[in-house]
């Protein structure tokens, strides 16, 4: 086989993987296919991936206008595969073509098949590329949990899901902001969006631990709560990898950072240690948490179906089957309830989701204050800075559908802030 060709059969084994057993890119078995690959075709297989997953809407409306019989699995995801190499990424069409016919034959599909409907999908590519979907073409589940949507909210949803996510980065102060070796985009005093991508991780002041990667959405709840006193007690019950726990940190906070999942654990310890941040680490499910402490702050950065950041992880439309909203709902519903009996009264909770539906959001919260009357919503206290971006706040909760501020892409989330007044 040659290169071209073993690297787009392992990138269709991905797709494969994901599509039809509900992988993410972090399960082993897609890691040990990308680990067999040099660097230089790493990022290629990622950029194909990524995308073919992101346009797999757009390129499932193209494969409709050329070819009519239904399609197996296999076929399906080669033809999204190959069509976002030729349409949206604008690679060379003859070696993609050629590829995907000599894939066809290894997986005993029909190569006449392949090889006529990429031709002439090929010589209309430049018409192809202008594709529009629309909310009607969105996955049943999506649709049907999003019914509360206003028309414009939808339109903006479609208008934005499909896009390649920017980087936004927080710094742990101000002063390193200022000496940042790069120009950024930025958001606050300590944030920004980087506007050289590339190569992240091997920024000096990233190795240094001057600054993690973070959404703009997920910092800003956080970032836009003054906290009484330095000798609060917070909890991080669903800490991993770590974003909202280093802006506690990186403030001199006194936080014990939890998470569930050992792997996860392992991640965030690693970026503790980039960061020379040293807190109490527990791995404890959070469900079963010791009901003799008590926290005068406990984040619940919920486990959601992460819709909010659909860029960063296309695989949520991709793959076969829909987020278990039951189970998600009853487990974000028993850490509310949890926290509550861990909180000290006057303390607080501040709930949040990565995602904007209506049933890990609102009627969470609603559900929450209907069982506690004891809690009541509380405000988020804008900085100066922030006022530009008030509109991410409506009556005390913080919501946003995966939007674009400064020119720059950020994720879809949500935020509340309760207070346990007695
Ligand atoms: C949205 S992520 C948290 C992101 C993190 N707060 C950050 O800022 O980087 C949700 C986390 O909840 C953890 N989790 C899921 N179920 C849990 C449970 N029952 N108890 C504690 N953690 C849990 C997951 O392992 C995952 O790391």
């Amino acid at each position: 086989m040659i290169k071209g060709e073993k690297i787009r059969f392992d990138i269709h084994n991905i797709l494969f993987l994901i599509y039809k057993f509900n992988n993410t890119l972090e399960n082993t078995s897609i890691k040990k296919i990308v680990d067999k690959h040099k660097k230089e075709d790493v990022s290629f297989i990622f950029n194909v991936t990524l995308n073919s997953m992101r346009l797999h809407l757009h390129s499932l409306k193209i494969l409709k206008i050329y070819i009519k019989k239904k399609l197996r699995d296999h076929e399906k995801i080669l033809l999204i595969s190959a069509i976002t190499q030729i349409v949206f990424l604008n690679f060379k069409e003859y070696a993609v073509i050629n590829c995907s016919v000599e894939i066809s034959k290894k997986l005993k599909l029909y190569p006449a098949l392949i090889n006529a409907s990429l031709k002439a999908i090929a010589k209309n590519k430049k018409k192809l590329k202008d594709i529009k979907i629309n909310y009607q073409d969105l996955p049943e589940w999506f649709r049907k949990s999003t019914t509360s949507l206003t028309t414009n909210e939808k339109k903006q949803f479609v208008e934005n899901f499909y896009k390649e996510p920017d980087v936004h980065i927080v710094f742990k102060n101000k002063e390193k902001l200022n000496k940042f070796e790069e120009d950024i985009v930025r958001t606050s005093s300590t944030s920004g969006f980087l506007i050289n991508k590339k190569e992240i991780e091997s920024k000096k002041s990233f190795l240094k631990g001057d600054w993690w990667v973070q959404d703009f959405s997920s910092f800003f709840p956080i970032n836009n709560i003054i906290f009484k006193n330095q000798n609060l007690k917070f909890l991080d019950a669903c800490a991993a990898p770590g974003g909202k726990a280093f802006q506690l940190l990186s403030k001199n906070l006194e936080v014990t950072l939890n998470d569930k999942s050992k792997r996860r654990i392992q991640v965030l310890k690693s970026n503790l240690n980039r960061l020379k941040f040293n807190p109490t680490i527990l791995n404890r499910d959070f469900i079963n948490f010791d009901k003799n402490e008590k926290f005068d702050f406990i984040i619940i950065d919920a486990p959601c179906s992460a819709i909010g950041t659909i860029r960063k992880n296309p695989e949520i439309f991709f793959k076969n089957k829909m987020p278990d909203f039951d189970g998600l709902n009853s487990l974000q519903q028993n850490m509310l309830e949890n926290a509550a009996h861990l909180l000290n009264v006057g303390g607080n909770i501040l709930y949040m989701t990565c995602s904007f539906i209506k049933n890990e959001t609102f009627d969470q919260i609603n559900k929450f204050l209907r069982n506690n009357n004891n809690f009541l919503i509380d405000n988020f206290t804008l900085t100066e800075e922030s006022h530009k971006f008030s509109k991410l706040v409506k009556n005390n909760l913080m919501i946003t559908i995966p939007d674009k501020i400064l020119n720059n892409n950020i994720d879809g989330y949500f935020a509340a802030n309760l207070k346990k007044i007695k």
